[in-house]
This record gives C-alpha cells, structure tokens and sequence, in this order.
C-alpha cells in the first residue's frame, strides 16, 4: 500500500499491523520541525525528599510474580555499577532526611536484572510497541535504570501501588503516548492483578479497566489535544479537512468526568504540530500551515500556551482536588530524516549527557509547558492548594534514542519477500522500554504525597 503512516496518531485498533495515514499536510507538519529558534530551557529542580524512598523500599522479591523481577533479587546489587551510587533498593539508614533529590536530572546506567516485564509475561502491549514480539534483534536497550543523581529510585512495586490507590479512580488524558504509557503500567501493574477491561469507544482509543481486587479504575481518555478540535478525519484517519482547534474551550471528553477522578496523569503536544485553523470566541483567529487560505500564521507557540494556560487554570480553580500529574513533552529521535521521508532510529545505546540536546521545536514546546506549569503553581495559594505536580520525563527520555520502536512497529519487517523499505517510528516507545520508568517515577510522586 502505498499509503503513509503518521506518527501521532500511534494506530488504529481496527488495523492493527499495518498503519494507513494520509493527512493532506504531511509535509507542511515535516516542515514545522525546523522553524522555530531554539531556546533551550534547563532543568526544572521538583523538590522530592527521600522519605518517599524509604516508605518504597521493600524487599524486591516481594514485588509481583514476574520471572525477571524475581531473578533480579540476586543479581540487583551487583558490583557493576559505580560503587558510591546507591543500590536498586536503598539502604535506608543511609540516606539523609535532609536530602532534597531532582528526581529528572540524572543519568541511564547498567541494569544488569533487565525489565520487569517481558512480551511472553504481559499481554497488555499492543502490537506496534511490541518490539520483541515484531522481532527487533538487540536486547541492549532493555538493561538500563533511571539513576537521579544524589539519589535512587525504587522500580515499580506494584503490589504497593494498588494498595494505595484501592478504591480509586485513575485516569490517563492524553494522545496515543499516553496510550503507550498506560500499557506499561497495565503490564507493570497485572504482575500483581490482572485487570478487566470495562469499557472501551469504538476504536479503542477511550479505554477503562478495573482490577476486582483492589477496586481500582484505571481509564485512558483520548484528547489529543486538550482543547476542543474538531478533527474531519475518516475511519483510516484521512483528513477531510484542517482540524479546527477552539483555544478558549477544554476538550469535554475528560473535562466531563474529571471530578469522577482521584489521580490523572496529562499530557498532550504532539497534535499541536499539524495543520490547524484557530479558533477564539467563536472567530477563525489564524492558522498554523494552511496554504491558499488566506489565514494569518500564528505558530505553535500562542495555540500551546493558550491551551495549556486553559488547561492549567481548569485545574487550579476547580473545586475537586485530584492529584494530577503533567507530563512534559516527549521528544522524536528521528535521524537522517523525518517520519515521512526515511528517518531512521537505529541506535542501540542511550546516549550520554550532552550528546544530544533536541531539536528546535522540543526547546520551544517544552519551554512553554515549564512556564505555564509554573505560572500555574505559582498562583495557587495554599488554601486551594492543587494537587498539581510535574513529571518532567523530557530529560530523560531525550537520553534514549534506543527505545523507540522504529521499523519494528510492524510484525518482522525484514522478512525475506518484505521490502525493507519500511517506515519508522521513531516517537512511540518499546515496551517494555525507556517508559516504564516514568511509571517508577510515578509512583515516586504517589508515595510522597
Ligand atoms: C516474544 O519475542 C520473542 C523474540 O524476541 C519471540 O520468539 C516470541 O515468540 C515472542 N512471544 C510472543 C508471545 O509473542
Ligand atoms: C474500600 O471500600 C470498601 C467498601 O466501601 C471499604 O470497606 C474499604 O474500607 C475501603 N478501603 C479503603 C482502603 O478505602
Ligand atoms: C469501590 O470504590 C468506590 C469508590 O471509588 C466505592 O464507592 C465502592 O463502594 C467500592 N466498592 C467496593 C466493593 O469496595
Ligand atoms: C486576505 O485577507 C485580507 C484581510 O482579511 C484581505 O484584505 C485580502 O483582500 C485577502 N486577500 C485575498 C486574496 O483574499
Ligand atoms: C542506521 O541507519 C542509517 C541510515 O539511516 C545507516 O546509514 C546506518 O548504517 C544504520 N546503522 C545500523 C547499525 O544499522
Ligand atoms: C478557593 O476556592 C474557592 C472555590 O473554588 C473559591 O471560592 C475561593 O475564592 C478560593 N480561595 C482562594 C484564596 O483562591
Ligand atoms: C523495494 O523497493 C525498492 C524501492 O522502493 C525497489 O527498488 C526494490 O525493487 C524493491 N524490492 C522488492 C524485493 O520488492
């Protein structure tokens, strides 16, 4: 088929292996990557004491009933780390109360005790992530940790999460990373209770699971944007038409159920690079890419930063108090081209700090989710305190070029009699993956609530 994959959109249930997306600004949206200046912000300290580590810390063989995680109770300590960084599972005694750690700014090392989960353990990774499954050959991008500098960080103890979290209430609002996320924590989370799946839209794309056990609701919520979009798309994700995207209005698929919610994890940006028209008080204000309209340019910034200003100050004047948890924007490692012109991810190793600092847009858009996130708690007052709290995975992911599912998005795409003329995903993770440390980070944000 000679149609084009889009790397937003992840993929459509109803064709699960091969993608077919063909949007009319293909290569306008290409173009968008480069025409912003770059304005790199730096880290953003999230004060974070280390009591929530010692209330984590427990024995690793407690955790789940994963083969690989019980394996590693032997093998997590070993010397194959620097000796002054602190094991997998921290002594408590040695760490100092006083202690304030930057959970993001730190380094990928050796994991020598791999993932928690695998293809064959989990059977919650949807096929394009599942880069085992679809015959990616090297194993070396699942032996890394997180390693925050001055301080460590437990894996994920799903036991412990669900019982926090018993009968609440949690909900993913986002794009299709948010879908790539909410599969490693089902997988991280089924090593401790499998979950039923209760409701799911018409393409799969809006799902909500329960885990009988602990009465837990865990939903996704597609809002790609956040905002209002009217999007003229049909059942292969062709668009009709520009997207309309209203700046002064939340997108009501999750705005309705938000006080249904007692944790969220948001997130959006990526959509904000197609071919849009603006619309503000019910007024075309501009356009971002449209050619032939005869429609003012307004970039990405002014849409973003209105979007997220919306966003945050729903969530700081709202009367329901969830603790929510925005996720900074996720950079592409697409090398020697974009999506849609042959770029290519095939690096097999995270890189060092320094080695690569993003691109343009990934300054830009990250920089103004840092200024809205902070115009946002800096106005909260301590009576009406929000729950608001940042994941900033932005550093982090950056590091890890490796964990994407590039060609392997597809089931064995070099078989003999396949063309290996295959196009790559080069924004969406391998699961298991680079991802399933933000759930560890996430429960980090969890526990020291
Ligand atoms: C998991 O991946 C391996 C190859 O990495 C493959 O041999 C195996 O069949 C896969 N298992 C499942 C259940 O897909
Ligand atoms: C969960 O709800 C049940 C039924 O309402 C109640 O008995 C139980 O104490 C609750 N548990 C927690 C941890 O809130
Ligand atoms: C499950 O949790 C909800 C609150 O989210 C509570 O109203 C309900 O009673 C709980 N059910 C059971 C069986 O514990
Ligand atoms: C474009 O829009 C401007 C302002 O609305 C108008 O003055 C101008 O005539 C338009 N040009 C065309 C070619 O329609
Ligand atoms: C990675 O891809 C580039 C082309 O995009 C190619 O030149 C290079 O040989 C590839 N490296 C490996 C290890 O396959
Ligand atoms: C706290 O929230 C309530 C309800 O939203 C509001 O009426 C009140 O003015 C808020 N107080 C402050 C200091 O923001
Ligand atoms: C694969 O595609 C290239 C160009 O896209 C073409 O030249 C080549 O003949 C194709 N090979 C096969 C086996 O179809």
């Amino acid at each position: 088929m000679g149609s084009k994959w889009e790397p937003w959109n992840g993929f459509h249930r109803k064709n699960n292996h091969i993608l077919v997306k063909l949007f009319a600004s293909v290569l306008l949206v290409g173009i968008s990557f480069r025409l912003f200046s770059s304005d790199s912000s730096g880290l953003v300290p999230v004060s974070w004491s280390t009591e929530a580590v010692e209330r984590a810390a427990v024995p690793v063989a407690d955790v789940g009933d994963g083969e690989i995680r019980k394996d590693s109770s032997s093998t997590d300590n070993t010397g194959n780390v620097d000796a002054s960084i602190p094991e997998t599972t921290p002594d408590i005694e040695e760490v100092s109360q006083e202690e304030k750690c930057d959970l993001f700014n730190g380094e990928w090392i050796p994991n020598p005790s791999g993932p928690a989960y695998t293809n064959e353990s989990c059977k919650f990774i949807e096929a394009p992530q599942n880069c085992m499954t679809n015959g990616r050959p090297d194993r070396g991008y699942l032996y890394w940790r997180w390693k925050p500098y001055g301080c460590d960080i437990p894996l994920f103890n799903a036991k412990r999460f669900l019982d926090v979290v018993r009968n609440k209430s949690w909900a993913l609002i986002g794009d299709s990373i948010l879908r790539n996320h909410v599969q490693s924590l089902i997988c991280l989370l089924s090593k401790a209770e499998e979950p039923v799946e209760v409701y799911h839209d018409a393409d799969y794309k809006s799902r909500r699971w329960h885990f009988p056990s602990h009465n837990f609701t865990l939903s996704l919520i597609w809002a790609p944007f956040l905002i209002r979009a009217d999007i003229f798309e049909n059942d292969d994700g062709e668009s009709k038409s520009e997207l309309e995207l209203h700046l002064d209005m939340l997108d009501t698929k999750w705005t309705n159920q938000y006080n249904s919610f007692d944790y969220i994890v948001i997130s959006g940006g990526q959509w904000f690079l197609k071919t849009a028209i603006y619309w503000e008080k019910n007024t075309v204000i501009g356009c971002h890419y449209c050619t032939g309209k005869n429609l003012t340019e307004v970039g990405l910034e002014y849409p973003y930063r209105k979007a997220l200003h919306l966003l945050f100050s729903f969530i700081t004047s709202s009367i329901h108090k969830p603790l929510v948890i925005y996720r900074t924007w996720t950079p592409d490692h697409f090398e020697n081209g974009e999506w849609f012109n042959g770029g290519t991810c095939n690096r097999t190793d995270p890189y060092k700090k320094g080695e690569f600092n993003g691109k343009d847009v990934d300054h830009l858009m990250r920089r103004i989710e840092i200024e809205e996130f902070e115009k946002a708690t800096a106005l909260d007052g301590s009576e009406n305190s929000s729950r608001l709290k940042l994941l900033d995975t932005y550093h982090l992911s950056l590091l890890r070029p490796d964990g994407h599912s590039g060609p392997y998005r597809t089931y064995r795409p070099f078989d003999s009699g396949k063309n290996a003329t295959v196009q790559n995903d080069c924004l969406h993770w391998c699961l298991p993956g680079p991802v399933d440390t933000w759930n560890d980070l996430i429960m980090q944000l969890l526990l020291n609530e």
